[in-house]
């Protein structure tokens, strides 16, 4: 039996491309051929369109974690992981997150377009005036034990919103898609600074309007209501930045999670709970907390050498946390930007000497000079240095994820928005390659 799959050059084989020019990859399975188109996007590898394999040849494609497989189309952010490039709609992430700001970043995932200063303004005007959440979510936080994890927290209450606000719970009405993406990028930092507040035990701080977005989510975690607090606008800027580097990161596992739980025609804030259940694993957005236990952990420069082998040895668990990635083959453009800020904070802060920054400097010197580490294209990935960052900044590990679900939730919006305005879309159902018992009777339990 002979299976091949080849993509032809339209130059070299004319034959294989069909009547309207449409170049073809020939797949053959046991002597017969079934023709694939081959689609080409504005940028990144091309694809080969099996929808319609199976209906032809009685065959899936099989392909666990994804590795080879586009899920869809899309025209809002595309990573080169050879190259390091992260791109939004276009414009390179370092430029947006040194020159731009977070408003002005979602406004370019939501609509396409940076905005001129009047839609910038309208739109800021419209996320600060549904900064607020409806005062009865407050018996929501006091009904979690005080010790759970944030992230439980923001599952629940993100959940929950769909309970609380019903005129945007509607996808099939344009208007009502538009208002829950307003609310769910201006609640975020409430609900998340709620979560941090109810955590440790201190009251609630309402937004302010007066204040812009970094800036008043800072606020609403550390401001008390018995004496002022002036927002630092040196780390309102490094929070905000902080925000752009998250906010979106193409079909990445919680962004895939939320299109999928978004294709059974789920109301969206239903879908951004399941993306921030799914952002919550280590090898996701929990990989923040993760490297900074690790950084602690390991804790001086000298026992940095037993980490590195630990972290090669393969009967070991043990893996250098905010190192590697799916797709980046090459240094994480997030991770520079974020090593620069976290060099800011800290000198903002007064903080002469970081134990944990030189720790982290030093394992990535010693890792990138490993044969082990360039062998894999192994690089540090954003969760290295924000850990680092964050702490600095006033936060606990456990919120670490949390500011990532806040950032990430307009690139989930984006996402989700795009999928159900694409006429072509269906409910997403993957397939499997079933290897468990074949048919057989049921037998009587006294006869087992
Ligand atoms: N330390 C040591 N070895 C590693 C590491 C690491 N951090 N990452 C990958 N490897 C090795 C792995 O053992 C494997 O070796 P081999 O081929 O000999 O079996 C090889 O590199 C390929 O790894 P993989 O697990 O097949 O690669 P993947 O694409 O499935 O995993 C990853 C990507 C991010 C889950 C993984 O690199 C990892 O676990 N990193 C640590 C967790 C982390 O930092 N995650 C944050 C990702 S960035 C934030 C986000 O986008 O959510």
């Amino acid at each position: 039996m002979s299976q091949s799959i080849t993509a032809d050059k339209p130059d070299t084989n004319k034959s294989r491309a069909d009547e309207g020019g449409e170049r073809m990859a020939l797949l053959i399975v046991d002597g017969e051929e079934y023709e694939l188109p081959i689609r080409k996007g504005t940028m990144g590898p091309e694809v080969i369109d099996i929808t319609k394999l199976y209906r032809r040849s009685r065959r899936f494609t099989y392909d666990p974690g994804y590795t080879s497989t586009a899920s869809c189309e899309s025209k809002i952010t595309f990573i080169d992981g050879a190259n390091g490039k992260l791109l939004y709609r276009g414009y390179p992430i370092d430029e947006l997150a040194t020159h731009g700001n977070y408003l002005e970043t979602c406004y370019l995932l939501l609509f396409g377009e940076l905005p001129n200063k009047a839609q910038y303004e309208e739109f800021a005007n419209r996320i600060t005036y549904h900064t607020m959440l409806h005062e009865q979510m407050n018996r929501f936080y006091t009904g979690f034990r005080r010790d759970a994890h944030p992230m439980a927290i923001m599952v629940g209450i993100v959940g929950a919103l769909s309970a609380f606000y019903h005129d945007s719970t509607d996808i099939y009405d344009p208007e009502q898609r538009m208002v829950a993406s307003y609310r769910m990028i201006a609640k975020m930092p409430t609900i998340a600074a709620m979560a941090y507040k109810y955590s440790i035990g201190q009251p609630f701080i309402y937004p302010r309007n007066d204040l812009d977005y970094a800036a008043n989510f800072l606020h609403m975690c550390f401001a008390v209501p018995c004496e002022p607090y002036e927002v630092d606008p040196v780390l309102a800027r490094a929070m905000d930045r902080i925000f752009v580097l998250h906010a979106d990161h193409e079909q990445n596992a919680s962004t895939s999670t939320v299109r999928l739980a978004g294709s059974s025609g789920a109301n969206p804030f239903a879908c951004i709970a399941a993306g921030i259940a799914c952002l919550w694993g280590p090898s996701h957005g929990g990989a923040n907390e993760a490297a900074l236990n690790m950084l602690e952990e390991i804790g001086t420069v000298d026992r940095i050498p037993e980490y590195i082998a630990r972290a090669k040895d393969k009967s070991d668990p043990f893996r250098l946390m905010g190192f590697g990635h799916r797709v980046y083959k090459n240094y994480d453009p997030r991770a520079k930007v974020m090593r620069q800020t976290a060099h800011e904070v800290l000198d903002r802060l007064g903080v002469k000497e970081e134990p944990l920054l030189q720790v982290a400097m030093e394992l990535e010197r010693i890792a990138l000079e490993d044969e082990y580490f360039i062998e894999k294209r192994l690089y540090p990935n954003i969760d290295f240095y924000s850990g680092i960052t964050l702490r600095a900044l006033g936060f606990p590990p456990e919120m670490f994820t949390v500011l990532f679900a806040l950032a990430r939730t307009v690139g989930w919006i984006a996402q989700w928005r795009e999928m159900i305005e694409d006429p072509n879309q269906k409910i997403g159902r993957p397939r499997q390659l079933y290897t468990g018992p074949v048919e057989r009777d049921y037998v009587p339990m006294d006869e087992r």
